[in-house]
């Protein structure tokens, strides 16, 4: 199995690609399970989720007082509070996991918003516990990433084989690879991979692809600047579930088998 985080500056294109590789994998015949970790999740909607969807699922479980007590033995945000560090978590998939299109299952996590980076609370707790958990019975688990590097400290990612780094064509989101490349070689991650999103000219793709040789990140693919996603934007809907988002579809898939290659994991 593997495990990848999709990380970046915000609006990069982190929750596109997650979904689309999510979609891309399950496809493949692996088993996926996606976990939303933004503290404003919108992974559902870039899936394309099924519409009867309950919405104690949808509501982040970091956000659910009465589950992180129940299981850790503390409010959610209890800092210095006694709790478990191995809270129960075997039955969170079934219990709140969002049946998604092309068989990939939705976890609404979300993040604790205060606190600030490497804080230990229960629900950092929980959220590690459940990652370490999830791990064991998928083939792939992709967790979308909050924007930033902020996270990094908080431990969801600390066991990820690859971060992947989405970045466009922006010194401010090259700034943040440079940043997310910086930690995770504190956290011992060895493989942070970028993929170049919204390209617009091969003079972009030129400068931001050296750019990110100078930090040491080794660019794995490259994806041009879509309309196809405007058309999904206003029409809330996936674009993998467009017509016109063939070729987005397309591109996920050819990403999907970068990545087995370069963490040469096996099924489940
Ligand atoms: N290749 C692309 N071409 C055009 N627009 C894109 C592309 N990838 C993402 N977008 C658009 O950029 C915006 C941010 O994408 P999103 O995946 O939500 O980013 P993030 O999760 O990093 O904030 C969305 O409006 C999305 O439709
Ligand atoms: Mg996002």
């Amino acid at each position: 199995m593997v495990k990848i985080a999709v990380t970046g500056k915000g609006g990069v294109g982190k929750t596109t690609i997650t979904a689309g590789l999510a979609r891309a994998f399950s496809r493949r015949s692996y088993k996926v399970v996606a976990l939303d970790i933004d503290p404003s999740p919108n992974l559902l909607s870039s899936l394309g989720c099924g519409e009867n969807i309950n919405l104690e699922h949808v509501k982040p479980l970091m956000e659910n007082v009465d589950l992180i007590r129940e299981r850790t033995g503390a409010p959610p945000e209890g800092y210095g509070l006694v709790f478990k560090l191995n809270p129960k978590v075997d039955d969170i998939l079934d219990r709140f996991g969002i049946e998604c299109r092309d068989g990939v299952k939705l976890l609404v996590v979300g993040t604790i918003k205060q606190g600030g980076g490497g804080c230990f609370c229960p629900a950092n707790a929980f959220a590690r516990r459940l990652v370490d958990y999830l791990s064991g019975g998928v083939d792939v688990l992709l967790m979308d990433m909050e924007a930033g590097v902020e996270h990094l400290g908080r431990g969801t990612t600390r066991t990820v084989e690859i971060l992947l780094t989405v970045v466009e064509p922006s010194l401010k989101s090259v700034e943040t690879a440079k940043h997310i490349k910086r930690l995770a070689s504190d956290l011992g991650i060895k493989k942070v991979l970028a993929v170049l999103n919204k390209i617009k000219s091969a003079e972009e793709e030129k400068l931001i692809s050296e750019s990110l040789q100078k930090i040491g990140i080794p660019t794995i693919y490259k994806i041009p600047y879509d309309e196809a996603m405007m058309k999904a934007d206003l029409e809330g809907v996936s674009v993998f579930d467009l017509k016109e988002g063939d070729l987005m579809f397309k591109r996920m898939e050819e990403l999907s088998k970068i990545l087995e290659k370069e963490a040469e994991f096996s099924k489940v």
